[in-house]
Parts: C-alpha cells; sequence; structure tokens
C-alpha cells in the first residue's frame, strides 16, 4: 500500500503589533505545529521563541538599507517548501493583508497551486491607537478611518491629494523621516493646523514611546525609532486629567460620581456556560 502523499500548506500569517499576547490563539496554534517559518523583520525576538526548535526559521525581511532576499526568492521558498509537504508559515508583523507584499504572494501561490489560509493579526495602527488610549471612532469627532502608507512601495507613489476629509481619523505607516512632509499634505489639503496628532514607536512593546502635538508643531517633533507610526485627528487629543473637588476644609477630593444601581441580570446558570 503507498503511503498517502502529504499535503503542504502556506499560511499568510500576522503576528501583531509585537506584544506575543497579542497574537491570536490560532496564530499560536498554527505557529507551535509549522516545520517551515519565514518571518519578516519585524518580528520580534519574544514571538520568535515561542516557535519550536525543531521548526526552520528563516528571516526574509528587509533592513532599512540593506537588500534582503529578493520576492521571488521568498515566492520560490514558500512553493518548494508546500510541495515538500510541509506546514510553512510566511509571518509578518501586523496584519498581513496590510502595507505588504501579501497580494504578489497570494497570487504566486494560487498561480502554483498551493493551498494558502490568512490568518489575521492585530495591525499596528490599532496596538497603536490601544496604546494612546486613542478611541479611533469617537462618534463626536470621526466617521471615517483612513489607513495611509508615507512610503513609495514598488510603482506606486502614495497620493495624497484625495484624502483630506472632514470628520476622519488618519492612521499614517511608514512615515520616514520627513514627518513635516506628512504635516504640509494634509495642511495644504485643508486640515487644521491644531489638529491633534500622536507619534507611537514601538507600540505594546516595552520600549513603546508615545509623543502627542498637533499637527503644526509635528515639523519640530523629535523622531522616534522605528517602527513608528502617526495617528492624526480630533480623536488624538489628550485624555482630561480627573476631576478634582475641594472639601469643605478646602482639600481637594475625587468628584463625586452619581451613584447608579444597575441590575445586572442573573448570573449563568452552571448548564449555560458549558454550552
Ligand atoms: C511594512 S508596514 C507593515 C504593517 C503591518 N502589516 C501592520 O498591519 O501593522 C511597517 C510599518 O508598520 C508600522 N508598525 C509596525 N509595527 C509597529 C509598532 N509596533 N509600533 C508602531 N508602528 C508599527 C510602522 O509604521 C512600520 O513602518
Amino acid at each position: 500500500m503507498k503511503t498517502p502523499i502529504r499535503k503542504g500548506k502556506v499560511y499568510l500569517m500576522g503576528a501583531g503589533p509585537g506584544n506575543p499576547e497579542l497574537l491570536t490563539v490560532r496564530a499560536m496554534q498554527i505557529l507551535k505545529s509549522a516545520e517551515v517559518v519565514l518571518h519578516d523583520h519585524l518580528v520580534p525576538q519574544e514571538i520568535l521563541d515561542l516557535i519550536p526548535a525543531w521548526t526552520q526559521v528563516r528571516n526574509v525581511g528587509k533592513r532599512c538599507g540593506q537588500a534582503g532576499i529578493s520576492q521571488d526568492q521568498i515566492h520560490a521558498l514558500l512553493i518548494a517548501a508546500a510541495r515538500e509537504g510541509k506546514q510553512v508559515v510566511r509571518l509578518k508583523g501586523g496584519d498581513p493583508l496590510l502595507f505588504g507584499r501579501v497580494g504578489e504572494e497570494m497570487e504566486t501561490l494560487a498561480r502554483a497551486g498551493v493551498e494558502f489560509e490568512v490568518i489575521p493579526g492585530v495591525t499596528s495602527a490599532m496596538g497603536a491607537a490601544a496604546a494612546a488610549k486613542i478611541p479611533l471612532t469617537d462618534r463626536r469627532y470621526a466617521s471615517k478611518l483612513i489607513f495611509l502608507s508615507h512610503h513609495t512601495a514598488g510603482n506606486v507613489s502614495p497620493e495624497w491629494d484625495d484624502v483630506v476629509l472632514r470628520d476622519a481619523t488618519y492612521a499614517v505607516y511608514m512615515p520616514g523621516k520627513n514627518y513635516s512632509a506628512i504635516a504640509t499634505k494634509l495642511m495644504e489639503g485643508g486640515l487644521d493646523a491644531a489638529t491633534p496628532c500622536a507619534i507611537v514607536a514601538n507600540a505594546t512593546q516595552a520600549d513603546q514611546q508615545i509623543h502627542r502635538t498637533t499637527l503644526q508643531e509635528l515639523a519640530l517633533e523629535e523622531r522616534l525609532p522605528a517602527p513608528s507610526l502617526l495617528i492624526i485627528g480630533e480623536v488624538a487629543r489628550p485624555l482630561p486629567p480627573p476631576q478634582e473637588e475641594k472639601d469643605d476644609f478646602g482639600w481637594e477630593t475625587p468628584a463625586k460620581t452619581t451613584e447608579v444601581v444597575l441590575d445586572l441580570g442573573e448570573t449563568r446558570k452552571e448548564e449555560e456556560i458549558i454550552g
């Protein structure tokens, strides 16, 4: 009797913004049984440490200014490993479908007849917004959220003439060295110079940094280390400080809140929880 041929599969997986606790449960399960992992440069060591020692792991990322492995070589590695019947993870920072070359990878895998699946991840804009406590679409200020790249990727240079919209929040990926170019483009498009901005570097990681400023002052801001991301819009205004009231003796006390008694309903029965 012939041994059945093992079918290989590629997982195009998001590693999230860096904190290993933000990996999805599914990503974690697949990583634990992967035979080959090809990862981007942005995936931190804490996440790579979760991969079993017997897995073949290779950094195929492009460091700033250094030519890494070519995109065609990445395609060839993915196809070769899958055709050997292996479970292959293509691990990318954030979410795999945003600002990467996953489109080219999916087309190549589809053409080669290789089975693949996309495993979503927490994109860095969400990690940065959570870190800086920014309510991206607070109904009082924003009804739209725009993800932009300030990097010229391939042949498509970023066109910003049409992006300035009212009631919008902007999440600018790959802001580069020149924050003032971004500020100028948005102000020329009609955005108010006083619009709040947050620069978040290494969001969700131990060395995370958050700076708050305005569009006008953005050019003067010290450049934070990569990877960093800008969130621009009224929603990026700092939260109010705790309100203090003075008691009868002049001491400051926390503001009193109206006491509300909430009916939370009955505790769930054991059978309901077990399902
Ligand atoms: C090539 S893009 C990839 C984006 C990724 N697919 C995602 O969903 O976040 C890389 C850019 O993502 C942003 N980025 C990634 N990780 C980040 C982090 N932990 N903190 C801030 N920005 C981050 C930076 O703007 C960086 O230049």
